[in-house]
């Protein structure tokens, strides 16, 4: 305990200390709860897994806002528990997301940018309890937060009560790392001055106010690991034609071999996209993103990239041990911001992003569908994808171009559910080849990304389809009873493929 005790540097706090099953005694039905943790990183931990264990004999439902996904299934726990009214706003989890699309419990899908700005107006529910993960507590009144710093700034600052739950298992070398800002009020505020991507703005801890500090709780448990799988040859493709996109951006004078900072989403395709510019002739990139998934640190090590800025480290085991092994090697490269100020479009749009976020989906006209399989079930949710392909200098979404052994083409003459509309989106690319977008008018999108993207076995029935929306006219022709053909099909026979002949 006395070695504990050493990370609460204010001495006045050490009486605050109580075990994970106190603090979650305090949770009161109805109330919401700001947890900290994005894409698996950085969550509260202890009170949550006592919340679960309460929730065996005792009756409530709480609110739950994260900055994105929890990991160490705490929110696949949180959601069997049943103890979930409402979930905002991102989450990850394969029971979570049954319950969700079973209506079990509310899911609030929004964009990451926009949680804090909601709660201090007011349009969100007041934070009844803020449960936040710290490496430390400062002697001067700050949180140093772990792998992520999420939305916790602002349940801080916001909520009635506050649990810190001190993390042993993460290392002290956390502080410093962190760059903690808080905009002012709408109507009153100035610019936010991050202009290159390794700007400090903030402070290197979350400040509070100590007489809202509740209770302070120790814990050992890491962060679980991403589950992203390994490159395939699809995504390997898929990096070699964003490759050549970006190359001939270059050739033509859009950019040189530094490019632009570059986010890039999460998942497996995201990452092994990114992964695949290690043997690229591009160098001294930076990254200005909202996760940092395996590929950046690939591309550290690689010295390709020279510095990182983002909202929470995702790894997977092996890399985990590799880059909080020998953290100082690292640390020097990295910033932690909150994700207001990741995600934030004044940001993007200054430094001029180029945004890679994946796709379930996209139609024939440039339309993605990120979240909603078959336009009905919640996969995850939008997380940063809107916010960085709205502002982003060029906004580029990859997919493969079909799933399910062939069953699912993911270009379709009609999204099922729009995230990003034809105007938020420059190019695509699946495996295939890509389709620059840009400045095209519907008809010629169509033409495009039909015959570079589109897998083979999908791209007569999309011509088919295409031709007879032709004879309908319009802007952006279609043949209405026939644009969900693909996603009814699927209902109806298990695969979105037809025999052209009938078609016809
Ligand atoms: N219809 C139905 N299922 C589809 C599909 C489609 N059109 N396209 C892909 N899938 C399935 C895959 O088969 C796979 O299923 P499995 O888990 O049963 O194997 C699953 O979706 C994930 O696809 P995968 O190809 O492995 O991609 P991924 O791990 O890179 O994840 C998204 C892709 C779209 C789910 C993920 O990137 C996401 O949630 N994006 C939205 C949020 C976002 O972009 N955030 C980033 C902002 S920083």
């Amino acid at each position: 305990m006395e070695k504990n005790l050493e990370r609460i540097k204010d001495n006045s706090l050490h009486s605050l200390v109580v075990c994970a099953d106190e603090a979650a005694s305090w949770i009161q039905d109805g109330m919401t709860l700001g947890l900290s943790g994005f894409t698996r990183a950085g969550d509260a931990k202890a009170v949550p897994f006592a919340l679960v264990e309460r929730a065996k004999k005792d009756d409530f439902k709480v609110n739950i806002f994260t900055g994105a996904s929890l990991g160490c299934d705490i929110d696949k726990l949180l959601s069997e528990a049943g103890i979930i009214n409402k979930r905002l706003p991102f989450q990850a989890d394969a029971t979570m997301r049954k319950n969700i699309n079973a209506g079990k419990h509310l899911f609030v899908d929004q964009h990451l940018s926009h949680t804090a700005e909601m709660i201090r107006s007011g349009a969100l529910s007041a934070i009844d309890f803020a449960i936040v993960e710290a490496v430390s507590i400062t002697a001067d009144g700050m949180i140093i937060p772990t792998t992520s710093v999420g939305n916790s700034l602002t349940f801080v600052s916001q909520a009635k009560n506050i649990i810190v739950e001190i993390n042993m298992g993460h290392s002290a070398l956390f502080e410093g790392l962190h760059d903690i800002y808080e905009p002012a009020d709408q109507g009153v505020r100035e610019p936010i001055p991050v202009t290159k991507v390794d700007d400090r703005i903030g402070t290197v801890g979350i400040p509070f106010d100590s007489a809202k500090i509740r209770g302070i709780v120790f814990t050992e448990h890491i962060d679980s690991p991403s589950t992203i799988v390994p490159l395939d040859f699809e995504t390997e493709e898929i990096a070699q034609h964003l490759i050549a996109f970006l190359r001939d951006e270059v050739k033509v004078g859009r950019f040189t071999n530094k490019l632009a900072p570059i986010q890039s989403g999460i998942g497996s395709v995201a990452n092994a996209v990114l992964h695949g510019m290690i043997d690229s002739e591009f160098e001294n990139l930076q990254v200005y993103s909202e996760v940092l998934q395996d590929s950046v640190f690939d591309l550290i090590d690689a010295g390709k990239v020279n510095f990182a800025s983002a909202c929470s480290i995702t790894l997977s085991g092996k890399k985990m041990k590799q880059v909080y092994g020998k953290f100082e090697k690292y640390r020097d490269q990295l910033i932690l911001r909150p994700q207001e100020i990741t995600n934030h479009p004044e940001i993007i749009r200054r430094l001029g992003l180029i945004a890679i976020n994946t796709a379930l989906e996209f139609d024939i006209y440039g339309n993605v569908n990120s979240i909603h399989v078959s336009g009905t079930k919640m996969m995850n949710g939008i997380g940063g994808s809107g916010d960085f392909a709205r502002n982003a200098r060029v906004a580029i979404f990859v997919t493969k171009s079909i799933a399910k052994g062939g069953n699912i083409s993911s270009i379709v003459p009609f999204v099922a559910h729009v995230d990003h509309t034809e105007h938020d989106v420059d190019v695509v690319v699946t495996e295939q080849g890509y389709a620059d977008l840009r400045g095209l008018a519907p008809r010629e999108r169509a033409e495009l990304i039909i015959e570079n993207c589109a897998h083979p076995l999908y791209k007569e029935q999309l011509r088919i389809y295409y031709k007879e929306a032709l004879t309908r006219g319009g802007q952006t022709p279609h043949v209405l009873e026939k644009a969900f053909s693909f996603h009814t099909n699927l209902v109806e026979y298990s695969t979105m493929l037809q025999e052209v002949e009938t078609l016809v």
